[in-house]
């Protein structure tokens, strides 16, 4: 059985809070699935619980927790497996990035942006896919973005967590389909959600015309549903991954220090 039925299932969403996990946790909930939603911002979790229980009628439930600390990813499961669940679907959402240059950057933020966007990703993964392989069935989506297809000046380690993410997450669908499984990485473009905040560029992804992340999260499951090993969410997007295969590397990565290069 494939995930074309979530109805009844439950799934867990990472970095729920905001941004593109709460849209994937309000898209799940219509598809009918019970859901489990994480981040560190309690209060913001509660309130979407709230609103998708009244919407749909499905069961939501919260765990409070900070991916970033090298325990949490173990402590999660097991508190989900305390509350008797059996994940169906996992989305590896939980991440952020930060612009700044090497001078001034803070090498302890960006030693927490690899323990999150890949270490926590990669534990989630190895310790939920071994019981869905087992099992016949089940996905998992990890987040990755268009960032993971060229290093990006400026957002160097971002960008290369990203990298990661893809290339991980391909290795994984190749085995795993064998067993039933999808595991799937979406690529965003630049997406309107508090992420640019968090990187400290307030304001970017709307300069910018960046997508809703209404149509982000529906490509992802549509994506899911073909069984695809990653997905670009936007054509324009799409066109600009494959560009960039074609172009010389430092080509690339050259012109990408026009987006973020600091205003002196
Ligand atoms: N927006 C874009 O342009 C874009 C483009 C490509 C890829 N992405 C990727 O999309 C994913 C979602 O980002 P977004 O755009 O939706 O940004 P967002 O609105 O800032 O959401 C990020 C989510 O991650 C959670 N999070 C951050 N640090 C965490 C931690 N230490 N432990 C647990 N949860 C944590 C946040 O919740 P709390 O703060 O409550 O913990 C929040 O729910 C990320 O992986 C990002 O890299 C975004």
């Amino acid at each position: 059985m494939g995930l074309k039925s979530y109805a009844d299932q439950w799934g867990l969403v990472t970095g729920a809070s905001s941004g593109i996990g709460a849209e994937f946790a309000r898209q799940l909930a219509a598809r009918g699935m019970h859901l489990i939603l994480t981040a560190r911002r309690g209060d913001r979790l509660q309130q979407l619980a709230d609103e998708l229980h009244t919407k749909h009628g499905t069961h939501t439930e919260i765990i409070v927790g900070d991916l970033s600390d090298p325990a949490e990813p173990q402590r999660l499961l097991a508190e989900v497996a305390r509350r008797g669940k059996t994940i169906e679907l996992l989305v590896n959402n939980a991440g952020f990035g930060l612009v700044s240059e090497i001078e001034t950057a803070d090498p302890a933020k960006m030693l927490q942006m690899i323990q999150l966007n890949i270490t926590a990703l990669t534990e989630l993964n190895y310790r939920v896919l071994p019981g869905m392989m087992a099992r016949g069935r089940g996905g998992i989506i990890n987040v990755a973005s268009i960032a993971a297809f060229q290093p990006v000046a400026y957002m160097g380690v971002y960008a290369a967590t990203k990298a990661y993410v893809l290339h991980f997450t391909e290795a994984m669908w190749a085995e795993a389909r064998e067993k039933g499984v999808t595991v799937l990485a979406l690529c965003p473009g630049t997406t309107k959600t508090e992420f640019f905040d968090v990187a400290g560029r307030p304001g970017w992804a709307e300069s910018q015309g960046g997508d809703e992340v209404k149509p982000v999260v529906r490509t992802a499951l549509k994506a899911l549903d073909k069984k695809k090993q990653y997905t670009v969410a936007g054509w324009g997007n799409y066109i600009r991954s494959l560009l960039v295969r074609l172009a010389a590397r430092r080509t690339v990565v050259k012109v990408s220090m026009q987006f973020f290069r600091p205003q002196k």
